[in-house]
């Protein structure tokens, strides 16, 4: 009797375990096309292109004689934007959900700040950058070591 329900807890945490892991692949398996999406850059290449694009906001933020800076800040955020989209597909989001939230916020935090380029408010994209720092930050503290 004992190792029949010993066998059953086995057999019911092996099906609990395929269910969780069913759930966190279907929450990636956003596709397109019935494939589905996959990261050709590395990590750390992406991190180094999220890291230019944030550098030039900024020093677009700085440059107030700045030649088209609305389309510029724009097309430097809405870059960052589609940056931390990829970087929620990433192996490190497929694992671990705070991950995946962290890069879904850079995501709507840059579009945000894309919008705010857009309509020409510099005072506010400022403060935006400020809170996207802030993203930035939290998930490094967590995930980069
Ligand atoms: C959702 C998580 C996440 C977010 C958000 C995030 N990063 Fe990262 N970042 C990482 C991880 C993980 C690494 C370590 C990966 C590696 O270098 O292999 C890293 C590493 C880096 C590095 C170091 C690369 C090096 O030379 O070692 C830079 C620079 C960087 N991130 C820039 C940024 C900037 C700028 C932002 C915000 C605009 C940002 N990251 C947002 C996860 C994140």
């Amino acid at each position: 009797m004992l190792k029949r329900s010993v066998f059953m807890m086995v057999c019911a945490t092996i099906a609990v375990t395929f269910y969780l892991a069913a759930g966190e692949s279907s929450a990636q398996s956003r596709s397109r096309g019935g494939a589905a999406f996959k990261p050709v850059m590395s990590l750390h290449g992406l991190m180094i292109e999220q890291d230019r694009h944030f550098e030039n906001i900024l020093s677009i933020l700085r440059d107030a004689s700045g030649k088209d800076r609305e389309k510029r800040l724009n097309h430097e955020a809405m870059a960052l934007a589609e940056m931390a989209n990829i970087n929620g597909f990433h192996e490190e989001a497929v694992k671990y959900q705070d991950y995946r939230e962290w890069a879904a916020q850079l995501q709507s935090q840059a579009a945000e700040l894309g919008e705010l380029g857009l309509a020409g408010k510099f005072k506010e994209a400022k403060k935006a950058a400020r809170a996207m720092n802030a993203t930035c930050t939290a998930c490094h503290d967590k995930h980069d070591s």
